[in-house]
């Protein structure tokens, strides 16, 4: 069983020493209120949480979970050091670390005294760079201890929800430890696989861990809007907006799914574009405010340009875009994101070559043929019948829609500019004139 100290016995604190304990492990926690330490001495809770008072009251009889206001102490007894510690706000956003940089340099100044090898998980929720440019640095300024050889640091989120944290930190959809690499003997990694828990342990960078996060919850606020903006268009309509949602969330292949959840370029296409348009028309109609759904085609422009001016910073005026259609696989190129792309830069002046697999000029019919004919009509003069060759005469390939040749055709050519807009996977790492969009 391994010695856990846990620094903060707030909500989360709390949670992790008393649902450590309750597996058998020796935990000793830590915080600057004496209130709180008294409260858990005599075995209650610290927060309200069905099932917690249980837990910790088994623990502190039992003698898995003690409580100190000591540092020293803490660090001496134990192995590995919990930092759940409050991140609030600032006023203007940004997170204040007080609370952390005064644990951590406290646990540093112990380890100095201690000289064993220690770990330290940072659990609470940080920016992303925070472990590996705040906490690691702090550590090391207030130990005078070298990272690796004497002590290890990890970031190791917490994705509890109040009111149901004792289930959910048994019953979590990951394990996520943030760390600078990992050896064999990771002991966080130990500590997570003891304790039966039916879940992936996922080890990443600290950035994609604090990261992960954030995303985590920023997701879940869009969510709740999302729902929230739905169901005020419905009331309006006299619609059963729950009854919208209970089976809209019934679709796991679309809806509440991986699809459209990947970084990438720009949506569009003949539906997306015209049915969020038509939403925002009609909620504006009925005075209903819907911020979150007006600014998605705000944010699907912005990101557009995002993918125009990597072009254009380049430098370089010969450009070929790979990909017409607005999504793989398909010949309709009505409102892509890629024609759009290929509009603003020939209006830049550069020179553009255009190859697509599917999008043959004499096959395009209909629509698909008027809506290029007004958004591009010397388009034929810029499309290209072979890759390797449009390849071969361009400064910068920009990848707009997967294609099977592409990333082989790309590999070793360090000369061309590559500017990815959908994640080709060989050539993500290739070094010198790769740059994804969002990655
Ligand atoms: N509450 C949640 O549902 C939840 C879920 C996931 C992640 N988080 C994150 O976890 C972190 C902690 O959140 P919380 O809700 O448990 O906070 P909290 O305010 O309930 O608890 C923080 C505790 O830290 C103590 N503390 C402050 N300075 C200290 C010090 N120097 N040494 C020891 N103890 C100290 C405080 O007295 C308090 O008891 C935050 O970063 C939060 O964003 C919270």
């Amino acid at each position: 069983m391994a010695n856990l100290a846990v620094f903060g016995m707030g909500y989360v604190g709390s949670i992790t020493a008393a649902c450590f304990a309750s597996k058998g492990h020796h935990v000793i926690g830590v915080d600057v209120n004496p209130d709180k330490i008294e409260l858990l001495r005599r075995g209650e809770p610290t927060v309200a949480e069905p099932g917690l008072r249980e837990l910790v009251s088994s623990s502190v009889r039992k003698g898995k979970l003690c409580v100190t206001q000591s540092v020293d102490d803490a660090v001496s007894r134990s192995d590995i050091s919990f930092v759940t510690v409050g991140t609030p706000p600032r006023r203007n956003g940004d997170v204040e670390l007080d609370a952390l940089r005064s644990v951590l340099s406290e646990i540093g100044h112990s380890l100095k005294k201690n000289r064993r090898f220690h770990t330290i998980v940072v659990r609470s929720t940080v920016l992303p760079g925070t472990t590996a440019s705040v906490a690691l640095p702090l550590l090391v300024e207030s130990s005078g201890l070298h990272p690796g050889k004497d002590f290890a640091i990890y970031f190791n989120p917490e994705f509890l929800r109040e009111g149901s944290s004792v289930r959910d930190f048994h019953e979590p959809p990951y394990v996520i430890i943030g760390g600078n690499g990992f050896g064999q003997n990771n002991p966080l990694r130990s500590l997570w696989a003891s304790m039966d828990i039916n879940a992936p342990i996922f080890e990443l960078k600290f950035e994609e861990a604090e990261m992960l996060k954030y995303a985590s919850n920023a997701f879940h606020a869009a969510k709740v809007v999302f729902a929230n903006e739905v169901g005020a268009i419905c009331k309006d309509l006299s619609v059963d907006g729950q009854r919208v949602m209970e089976i809209f969330v019934k679709d796991t292949q679309l809806n509440t799914s991986p699809r459209y959840l990947m970084p990438g370029f720009s949506f569009g296409g003949s539906c997306l574009p015209k049915d969020v348009s038509a939403l925002t028309y009609l909620a504006k109609s009925l005075d209903v405010s819907t911020p979150l759904l007006n600014s998605l085609m705000v944010s699907n422009d912005v990101h557009l340009m995002r993918a125009a001016r990597m072009v254009l910073e380049t430098g370089k005026r010969k450009v070929c875009l790979v990909g017409l259609g607005f999504k793989e696989g398909t010949d309709d190129v009505r409102n892509s994101p890629a024609v759009l792309l290929a509009e603003h830069l020939i209006g830049k002046g550069l020179e553009i070559t255009i190859f697509d697999r599917i999008v043959q000029p004499e096959y395009l019919v209909g629509r698909n043929k008027q809506f290029l004919d007004m958004t591009l009509p010397h388009l034929l003069s810029h499309l290209r019948p072979n890759l390797a060759n449009a390849i071969a005469e361009a400064e910068v390939i920009v990848v707009c829609a997967g294609d099977p040749e592409i990333e082989k055709l790309l590999i070793g050519r360090h000369e061309k500019k590559v500017i990815d807009l959908v994640g080709l996977r060989q050539i993500k790492h290739s070094g010198n004139g790769y740059a994804g969009i969002a990655w």
